[in-house]
């Protein structure tokens, strides 16, 4: 006989008897809820488990008659679980027992999970943005956090009010009085006073809500710098780690008819263990820095997909109507049907999900028109499934490398670029809007560019909608910059679901034609280990894309730079950055620079040199514009000798914020390298690439 013990009395009668099993059960509850990317699998694992947890609790049964099971939900999808029997259990049994229902709860109850939703733009959403009030809980961030670092459930998460008039003397807070941040937005460019703070930031507003029957109902966060805490009325959603990508929390079982309130904590103190770590050189904005909204859904709904063109071993423009993929219906057992249709591509196909809710595909469309810079084609995609649909817009096209070549639909292609900082021109700040992403590529095609490398991070999804619309290709990086703890495993676990959030964004935008697992990280074998296992990581989630990483070094050698770093071993396309002429020797010596790079395509990622816009003068007088023009000028000298360079991407597009550039009258704050000043003047150096890139007198396709 099984009994489910309810409430605490029931508990406390049997506590005495195996207390013993309950910490490793929480522990590893922990370690299953950690793991953001895991949805897919957790169901996966959870349905092995709960095989396990039938044949453990039939073995328990013979042991004993009776069994009483306790159920009890800690925090934040942690749950304990605790079984008491009548009889005595050998140890072994009991763990296997103990570890199987702390997995396979989930599988009995509708276990509320954190995903991020694939083409959450695409959906009808209640979007929460707007003013949300906001109380700065400085160091030690008491409201967030106990002495010892854990987070506190009953801080400011509660949203209680003080007893101003009478009552006993209570909170020292006050959401409800407090004033208002934009989200989204950056704390650092809307409260003077905020402008330099790196810590914890509260966010609350109320909201109202309707629950509907047969729904499940999310919080989309589109960014959060850096961690970030959520609870609804009260209750512990979620919580984050990653400036930069989205993530969607259910919140379902928190919500309730009418009016409700959201509480998030967002820290942006930057950490050793940190991804990026501590020493960066771009502004650290803290906050809920883009779209925040709540997305209601059926009970099966599709949470994933991936349609593209697909991926034979040689590319032939004749045979380049296939497509391959597969969408996953969240919630969905075997044999649930999925419609893919692309109207304009003459594709009415009804799929079906396996035991794992993912329904592959491989069919023939009718002609294609192949996506490229001068035909960016985007078709209707629309997947439907039960109550649930959606219509993305989504390009084909094959991207291969070959040799020191880089195909696109099976055309040698030069990449013509800029680096660019997600910092919106004009105001500053990071940059989310529909204006902001409009004034970046209207630099980007002032420029001539067909290439934009997004640096150092994932930006908003915007900006691949733009490239996707507008015809420009895409670098796509995860923020593992310079120096990380490269040797803690938890560190790689991070680098991981960042890898895994970025992609699982963006892996249906055509423009994005490089994944970057890095940018300038020291030569040495736990790095290389490191990177290499991401890189091979990336490739097992999308095996459609070329890998990158941009490298550092070698320091020349008389005239010559020879690149050994192991790390190209495990790269499809070397970036390759240098700043001959600025950090290391002279302008003029780039002429005589031999380099030794791999055979394969190379990117130069980053070369440039600081210029004030405005300052005028010699072509060797620093920061005067003539100086910046001179250095580029030298650069083309020395890369038009290099046979194997297959794009260039100055470092940066426009000036942008950093700490640790303070030269008054010269930097105040700004990275001065940009070929734009930030309230977009455009340098002479901005006019030399226009000319260049129109003319393609630099590197060539092959
Ligand atoms: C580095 C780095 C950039 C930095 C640039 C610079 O190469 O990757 O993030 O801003 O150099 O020093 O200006």
């Amino acid at each position: 006989m099984i009994t489910l013990l309810k409430g605490k009395g029931e508990r406390n009668r049997m506590a005495g008897i195996h207390a013993s099993f309950t910490s490793v059960v929480g522990l590893l509850c922990t370690r299953i809820r950690q793991n953001a990317t895991l949805s897919a699998n957790q169901r996966g694992c959870e349905a092995q488990l709960f095989l396990y947890f039938a044949a453990a609790i039939h073995s328990l049964l013979a042991l004993c008659s009776k069994i009483f099971i306790s159920i009890r939900e800690l925090s934040g999808m942690t749950f304990l679980v605790e079984i008491f029997t009548d009889g005595y259990i050998p140890c072994r049994n009991a763990l296997i027992l103990f570890a199987c229902s702390a997995f396979t709860l989930p599988a009995l109850t509708q276990q509320p999970i954190k995903t991020l939703l694939v083409g959450v733009d695409r959906r009808s959403v209640t979007s929460l943005n707007g003013d949300w009030h906001y109380l700065v809980d400085q160091p030690p961030a008491k409201g967030l956090y106990t002495a010892e670092g854990k987070v506190r459930d009953n801080g400011y998460a509660l949203n209680s009010h003080p007893n101003i008039n009478n009552g006993p003397h209570n909170e020292e807070y006050d959401f409800a009085t407090s004033p208002t941040l934009k989200v989204p937005g950056d704390w650092n460019t809307q409260d003077p006073t905020l402008f330099r703070f790196e810590g914890v930031v509260w966010y609350q507003r109320d909201f109202d809500f309707q629950p509907k029957p047969n729904t499940r109902t999310f919080l989309h966060i589109g960014a959060a710098n850096y961690k970030s805490f959520v609870w609804v009325n009260q209750k512990r959603i979620c919580d984050h780690e990653g400036g930069f990508t989205p993530f969607d929390c259910e919140v379902t079982a928190a919500l309730k008819p009418g009016s409700n309130f959201i509480v998030i904590a967002v820290d942006s103190t930057r950490e050793v263990d940190g991804i990026p770590s501590v020493g960066i050189d771009w502004f650290n904005y803290g906050g809920l820095t883009r779209d925040v909204s709540l997305v209601t859904l059926p009970t099966q709904f599709i949470d994933d997909y991936d349609v593209h063109l697909k991926r034979e071993n040689t590319f032939s423009t004749a045979n380049a109507n296939t497509l391959a993929g597969y969408v996953h219906v969240e919630g969905a057992s075997a044999g649930t049907p999925v419609s893919l249709r692309i109207p304009e591509a003459g594709v009415n196909a009804t799929l079906t999900t396996d035991a794992a809710g993912r329904a592959s595909f491989d069919l023939k469309a009718s002609k294609l028109d192949l996506w490229s810079p001068e035909t960016p084609k985007l078709y209707k995609v629309e997947l439907a499934s039960g109550q649930d649909k959606l219509t993305d817009d989504i390009g084909f096209r094959d991207i291969r490398v070959d040799g020191t070549r880089i195909l696109l639909n099976g055309n040698a292609i030069f990449l013509r670029g800029a680096n660019m900082h997600a910092e919106a021109p004009y105001r500053t700040g990071r940059a989310h809007t529909d204006e902001d992403v409009k004034n970046i590529f209207g630099f980007l095609k002032d420029l001539n560019a067909n290439f934009v490398r997004l640096a150092h991070y994932p930006h908003d999804e915007r900006m691949e909608r733009a490239a996707d619309r507008d015809g420009i290709m895409v670098w796509s990086e995860i923020p593992l910059w310079q120096h990380i703890s490269f040797e803690k495993p938890e560190v790689y676990a991070k680098a991981t679901y960042m890898l895994n959030e970025m992609i699982r964004r963006d892996r249906n935008k055509a423009s994005v034609i490089l994944w970057s697992v890095s940018n300038e990280t020291p030569n040495n074998p736990i790095r290389t280990q490191f990177l290499t296992s991401l890189a091979n990581e990336a490739r097992k989630l999308d095996p459609t894309r070329p890998i990158t990483s941009a490298l550092i070094g070698p320091h020349a050698k008389g005239n010559e730079m020879v690149q050994d770093d192991p790390l190209a071993n495990a790269l499809d396309v070397v970036g390759q950055n240098e700043y001959i002429g600025w950090y290391e020797m002279r302008p003029e010596d780039a002429d005589n620079i031999k380099w030794t790079l791999p055979q394969k395509p190379i990117l130069i990622s980053e070369f440039g040199a600081e210029a004030k816009q405005g300052i005028h003068g010699g072509k060797d007088e620093r920061w005067a514009e003539e100086q910046q023009v001179n250095v580029y000028e030298h650069q083309f000298v020395m890369i038009n000798k290099i046979p194997q360079v297959r794009g260039l991407v100055p470092w940066v597009l426009m000036d942008f914020r950093s700490p640790t550039r303070n030269i008054p009258k010269l930097q105040d704050g700004f990275n001065r390298k940009g070929l734009f000043s930030e309230d977009g003047k455009k340098k002479q150096a901005f006019y030399l690439f226009q000319k260049v890139y129109k003319e393609r007198s630099v590197g060539k396709a092959e």
